[in-house]
């Protein structure tokens, strides 16, 4: 009872009586991976209702991870600087893909999570085309542009300098990647944020940009979801079909978690709302690492929302899906 037993741990009581009053015939039952699939021998009546109760959460589960262009993926990623903080976040089944805001990863990832490299900024110019060929023949299927240039320190470019680099380093790789826009901050000074963004994208409307990339540092669930809204409308106003949110964070979070139900709170919130938001396709958490989602190498109360899959998520329509041996839940859109 290998699968019984892993998805039960998710389950409270209350959600299994109200699941296993649930008819069978009205629940789509996800298809099994069978070459990692071990059977139970569900000799009694009793185990085969808890076999098929599992089904059924395994089918909700799958029903609330996020889609992108009809691949197998979920949204949710990992921001990190120390690979070994990914697999306690990885391991959960929750998380597709992880970036460290460099182009090359030279350890391996846990599977299933897609290496996602970025230029960072001028400083990543060196070797990068020799890196990032390496990368994609490696898997990775998009490209990061510059880290905050609308920082000073951080990428610190003017829209048309980064125009003229985008083009130069990033956009020749169309074609063998999609494409992500440089990751500007969340803010509304003159000159910086989506107003930083609007100046680039027009200086570079001949980039071969598919997705466009944000930060946010803010003080409420709802803040968060209004500038989303905002981005949502940048995306779709210049034909861009993807939106990344590559670090958001509440303020107070910025240097680890500074309130565990707070943090709990947030999380549990934004990130079932991302889910519903199709054109929404990353996002990560700031970030995979100590005193943030986990605390002594394991997920703490912000890791376990993270990679939770509580809260509701409708947008998700027809799809079917598949269990992996390690629990990796994949999502297929047809
Ligand atoms: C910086 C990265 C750094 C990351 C995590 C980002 O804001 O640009 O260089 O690795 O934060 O500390």
């Amino acid at each position: 009872m290998k699968y019984t037993v892993l998805f039960l741990r998710k389950a409270s009581a209350i959600q299994l009586i109200a699941l296993g009053a649930l008819k069978p015939q009205r629940a789509r039952i996800p298809p099994l991976a069978e070459s990692c699939l071990e059977l139970p021998n569900l000799e009694t009546h009793f185990s085969r209702m808890i076999f098929v109760t599992t089904l059924l959460m395994v089918s909700l589960n799958v029903l609330s991870v996020g889609r992108v262009r009809g691949k197998a993926i979920s949204k949710r990623g990992a921001a990190y600087n120390d690979i070994s903080n990914v697999l306690p976040l990885s391991k959960a089944g929750t998380v597709s893909w992880a970036y460290n805001w460099a182009v090359t990863e030279p350890n391996e990832l846990p599977p299933g999570v897609e290496f996602v490299p970025m230029l960072w900024g001028t400083a990543s110019f060196d070797g990068w085309q020799e890196s990032v060929e390496s990368t994609l023949s490696g898997g990775s299927e998009y490209i990061l542009g510059f880290n905050e240039p609308d920082m000073s320190s951080q990428a610190s470019l003017s829209p048309s300098v980064a125009a003229n680099y985008y083009r130069e380093y990033i956009t020749p790789f169309q074609g063998k990647a999609k494409l992500v826009s440089p990751a500007v901050t969340s803010s509304t000074s003159p000159g910086m944020g989506l107003g930083w963004l609007h100046e680039f994208m027009g200086a570079c409307s001949s980039c071969s940009i598919s997705g466009v990339a944000v930060h946010w540092y803010g003080d409420s669930a709802d803040s968060f979801k209004g500038f989303i809204y905002e981005v949502i409308i940048f995306a779709r106003s210049y034909g861009l079909s993807e939106v990344w949110i590559t670090e958001f964070a509440l303020d107070a979070d910025m240097n680890g978690v500074a309130d565990d139900e707070a943090t709990e709170a947030f999380i549990h919130d934004v990130t079932p709302w991302l889910d519903s938001q199709s054109i929404v396709t990353r996002y990560s958490y700031f970030m995979c690492a100590e005193r943030y989602l986990l605390t002594g190498g394991v997920l703490n109360t912000a890791g376990k929302a993270y990679v939770s899959l509580s809260g509701s998520s409708d947008s998700v329509g027809s799809t079917s899906s598949s269990v992996s041996c390690n629990g990796l839940h994949s999502v297929e859109v047809q």
